[in-house]
């Protein structure tokens, strides 16, 4: 790639619009650190679940995000991780991506005093530079003097039918409309929430993958980098 390309690199969009594998490919090119801000609010999520609270219950459900400590560290195994997620010295990778996280971790990633201990983690690690990070908010809040914003958009039809072609190339049992109705209401929780909702930054270059293969999208912002 160029010589001397954008060292904050932020790529922000809806649930399942590619932003993952984008993130991964570009900072796999750049040989960046990958930061997936999502895995965050996931394994926050997971440890609630698993300590039986009620998410219900804001003021305990933000101690917890401020108590715990949680690590984003590079793939130790070639299993398809993106990176290993370890809490209190445990690799919850996987745990995070089970259905109980995906159905309430928009709960979660609502509360504002959650968005602001995980804000100030990501804050930190992007600042040191040479980073691609994926979220939800990292181009307007987290950190908007990115050198680089990307808004990855897709619409639900299209998001909801390639999760469901992924479950099915995977042998899961899956229902496209299931799927569709949840993507909907995650759009819907991400984008109204009070602090630091979902939205394009001013200065964000919008991509619609809805007709691109992933290919298409990493050239285009590959020459975004140029
Ligand atoms: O990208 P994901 O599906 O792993 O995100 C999980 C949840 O966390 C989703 O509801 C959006 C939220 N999130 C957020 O609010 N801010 C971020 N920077 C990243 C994720």
């Amino acid at each position: 790639m160029t010589n001397n390309p954008p060292s904050i690199i932020a790529i922000d969009g809806p649930a399942a619009s590619g932003k993952s594998t984008l993130g991964r490919r570009l900072a796999d090119a750049l040989g960046y650190l990958f930061f997936d801000t999502g895995v965050m609010y996931r394994a926050v999520t997971w440890l609630a679940l698993q300590r039986g609270m009620d998410l219900r219950d804001e003021a305990a459900v933000t101690m917890l995000a401020e108590t715990t400590q949680i690590d984003v560290l590079p793939a130790s195994k070639p299993d398809g991780r993106a990176c290993d997620v370890i809490v209190e010295g445990r690799d919850i990778t996987w745990e995070t991506r089970r259905p109980e996280v995906d159905a309430n971790v928009s709960v979660v990633a609502a509360y504002p005093g959650v968005r602001h201990a995980m804000s100030e983690q990501q804050r930190r690690i992007g600042q040191r530079g040479k980073v691609v990070m994926v979220g939800r908010d990292i181009g307007t809040v987290v950190l908007p003097e990115a050198d680089l914003k990307i808004y990855l958009d897709a619409s639900a039809h299209e998001r909801a039918r390639r999760r469901h072609e992924e479950n099915r190339s995977r042998g899961a049992a899956s229902d496209y409309d299931e799927i569709l109705s949840k993507v909907r209401e995650r759009d819907y929780i991400d984008s109204t929430r009070d602090v630091a909702p979902l939205k394009v930054a001013d200065d964000a270059v919008v991509i619609d993958s809805d007709k691109l293969s992933a290919d298409e999208v990493f050239e285009q912002v590959r020459r975004l980098c140029e």
